[in-house]
């Protein structure tokens, strides 16, 4: 039975990635460590709580003691990195928790791998380590910097992030690195573009989208709306990373895009529409609505507002996954088609979820930033 540590499970992508876990292997043992800040929620992984193979533990991988009973009690095989800091704009307010997170963190996890993995060394010095371990930190599209009009990511391009979350989230990729490349410890970096999907906290682009129509408020679009990013369902990232960590060849590092590059202006107008269709075809999907009545002419472009800029703000990412497709079969299997209405279908009958996760601390930053939009 294989023993995963995986951080950041109470997250977006974590807990997506927990639930397809669990449904995917029968026999695995899981142990989710999250220190459950804003963005993580123990009511999106309520039902996993309940199961056998399931450990939930609150802590911060910043924190020595912590990770380190954590192996000393569970004989981990696979590390899979998800806790970070996730939202740029909330990186251009406070860099520093974003280096503390995403670079020490990983830091302090990959040393205690490193720790607990080691059966001895080879005749150079060089750690040997048990088994079948592995150690895979998600990364993001956002360390290769930005794209003009054409041209793709490939693992070949090199690092130039520009925000500091992306710079700490490259900080993280190079010591994971430099811990392959010095200590030989068995590691895979995956850097993924937009995912999108269920539990999806809503101070990101889509999720705040729905959440605004909801509430009958302005959709706030930064610049001109013409910022390109590649959206991934959830899902499909989901299976990439399994893939990885099950035969991603050891040192590499893969990109996993979804082929699916859309304008911010677009995404917002696209949603927009979906929603009315969906309410128009179930009108029970009505009651979600703050404004209560059957007229829902009012969701509609008008609602549509430019505000100022992100600073710095990248124009384009777009991922050419050739590695993951050539090497392990891996291709995005989800039509944004498709997974915008399974997505949008999710919120809209699962409202009491947004409620949950922006009840507390978010709802105090979201006012500091956008109140006086
Ligand atoms: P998220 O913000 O939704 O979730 C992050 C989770 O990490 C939360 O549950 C939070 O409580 C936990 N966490 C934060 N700091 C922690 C700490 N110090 N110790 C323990 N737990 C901590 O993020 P997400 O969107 O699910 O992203 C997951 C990973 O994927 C991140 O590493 C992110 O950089 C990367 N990524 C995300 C996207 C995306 O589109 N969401 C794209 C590329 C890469
Ligand atoms: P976001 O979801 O924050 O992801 P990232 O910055 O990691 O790509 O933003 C996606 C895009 O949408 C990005 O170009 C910024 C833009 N955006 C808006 O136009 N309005 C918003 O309210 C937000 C949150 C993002």
């Amino acid at each position: 039975m294989k023993h995963y540590l995986v951080t950041g499970g109470a997250g977006f992508i974590g807990a997506n990635f927990v639930k397809y876990l669990l449904k995917k292997h029968e026999d695995i043992q899981l142990i989710v460590l999250d220190d459950l800040t804003y963005a993580g929620n123990l009511g999106t992984i309520k039902e996993e709580l309940k199961d056998a193979r399931f450990v939930f533990i609150k802590g911060n991988i910043v924190d020595h003691q912590v990770v380190a009973k954590i192996f000393e009690k569970y004989p981990i095989d696979y590390v899979v990195n998800f806790a970070a800091e996730s939202h740029v704009d909330r990186s251009i307010e406070n860099p520093q928790l974003f280096l503390q997170t995403n670079i020490l963190g990983t830091q302090n996890l990959l040393d205690i791998a490193k720790k607990y993995w080691t059966t001895g060394k080879d005749e150079n010095g060089y750690p040997v380590y048990r088994k079948s371990v592995k150690y895979l930190q998600v990364s993001t599209d956002e360390v290769y910097g930005s794209l003009g009009e054409t041209g793709y990511f490939t693992e070949k391009t090199p690092l130039d992030p520009r925000s500091p979350y992306s710079a700490s989230k490259t900080g993280a990729d190079l010591i994971v690195s430099a811990y392959s490349e010095t200590y030989n410890l068995p590691v895979n970096i995956t850097r993924c573009s937009n995912n999108y999907g269920p539990y999806h906290f809503p101070e990101k682009l889509i999720p705040l989208i729905i959440k605004n129509i909801l509430e009958g408020e302005k959709l706030p679009v930064y610049g001109d709306g013409s910022n390109v990013r590649d959206w991934l369902y959830v899902e499909d990232h989901c299976k990439a990373i399994d893939l990885v960590i099950l035969n991603g060849k050891i040192g590499e590092v893969y990109n996993i895009g979804g082929h699916n590059e859309k304008k911010n202006i677009d995404i917002v107008k696209l949603t927009i529409a979906t929603i009315r269709r969906l309410m128009e075809e179930n009108p029970d999907y009505k009651k979600t609505l703050k404004k209560k009545g059957n007229d829902i002419s009012w969701i509609n472009n008008d609602l549509i507002t430019f505000v100022k800029d992100r600073l710095g703000h990248d124009h384009r990412y777009a991922i050419d996954p050739a590695k993951i497709t050539n090497e392990l079969g891996w291709y995005p299997e989800t039509k944004f088609e498709d997974g915008i209405v399974k997505t949008i279908r999710w919120y809209l009958e699962n409202q009491h979820w947004i409620e949950e996760v922006t009840s507390g601390e978010y709802q105090r930053y979201y006012e500091q930033m956008y109140g006086n939009r």
